[in-house]
């Protein structure tokens, strides 16, 4: 079967992607100078930049949330066993010998089954962990500032300060994962201009569901493109 341009990740999918990743390369950073083990803002602004972010964070998650529903893409990450150990033994062995890639790749299913578990933990798990670890962190109610929040009195802030940090090491441990395995896409680039552009080389499918949205007459224009776009998400919503 030959390969097609598809239209993969929307316009909002990869603003939503790219800020998340400056965000929590930003976060990690000031965080780290919080925690002690590297110097650059100065602890007072490191403290005051890791506010501002985590604001900014928690907004981009509130959009990102409507976003999945609203369009149906959560259905991305509900999770499968099937093919979860062709994909684990492909990225120990297979990979290393040009085997193919054991799942498909199609604008309906974008993530592999391991993508799946782990996408579906940080957004169910660790993400949630950090909010909620860091939001105690900031109304803990330090004994010698008064105010914060009294009915959450916890003895001590250390546990939340732990909590906190081990979600920060499991974040930057999936962030290095990820840098990796962006490169093992059909090219080394193929996966990171995809993110990029929204566009990407997939092989056809027998539903022809990757179709390609670049060279058919019918996607020429950007109204008739939209309009399909959005009979895709009525027809994956069920609607028509
Ligand atoms: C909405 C999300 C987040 C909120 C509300 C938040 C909030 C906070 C607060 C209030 C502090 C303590 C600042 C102080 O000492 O006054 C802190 C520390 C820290 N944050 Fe965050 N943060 C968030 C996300 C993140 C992320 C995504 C990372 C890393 C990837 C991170 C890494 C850290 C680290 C390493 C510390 C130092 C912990 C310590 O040494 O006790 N934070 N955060």
């Amino acid at each position: 079967m030959g390969k097609n341009k598809v239209y993969i990740y929307k316009s909002f999918e990869r603003f939503w992607h790219w800020t998340q990743a400056l965000l929590i390369f930003f976060l990690a950073f000031t965080g780290f100078e919080i925690h002690g083990s590297i110097s650059f803002f100065g602890y007072l602004n490191a403290v005051r930049y890791h506010n501002i972010a985590a604001y900014a964070f928690i907004v981009l998650i509130i959009f990102a949330i409507f976003w999945h529903l609203s369009t149906g893409e959560w259905k991305q990450y509900l999770p499968t066993l099937e093919h979860i150990r062709s994909q684990i033994d492909y990225y120990l062995f297979g990979i290393f010998r040009n085997a193919p890639h054991p799942t498909k790749k199609t604008v309906l299913s974008k993530l592999n089954p391991l993508q799946k578990l782990v996408y579906l933990g940080l957004k169910i798990l660790v993400i949630p962990i950090m909010v909620i670890s860091g939001l105690l962190y900031m109304f803990y109610r330090y004994p010698q500032k008064g105010g914060g929040i009294a009915g959450l009195n916890i003895g001590s802030i250390e546990p939340i300060a732990l909590i906190h940090t081990f979600g920060a090491f499991l974040l930057i441990t999936f962030v290095i994962a990820h840098l990796y395995l962006i490169t093992t896409g059909t090219t080394i680039t193929s996966n990171l201009r995809a993110m990029i552009t929204g566009y990407e080389e997939l092989e056809e499918t027998e539903g022809d569901e990757n179709k390609s949205s670049e060279n058919s007459d019918e996607v020429k224009s950007p109204e008739k493109k939209q309009n399909i776009e959005v009979e895709t998400v009525l027809v994956e919503k069920e609607i028509i």
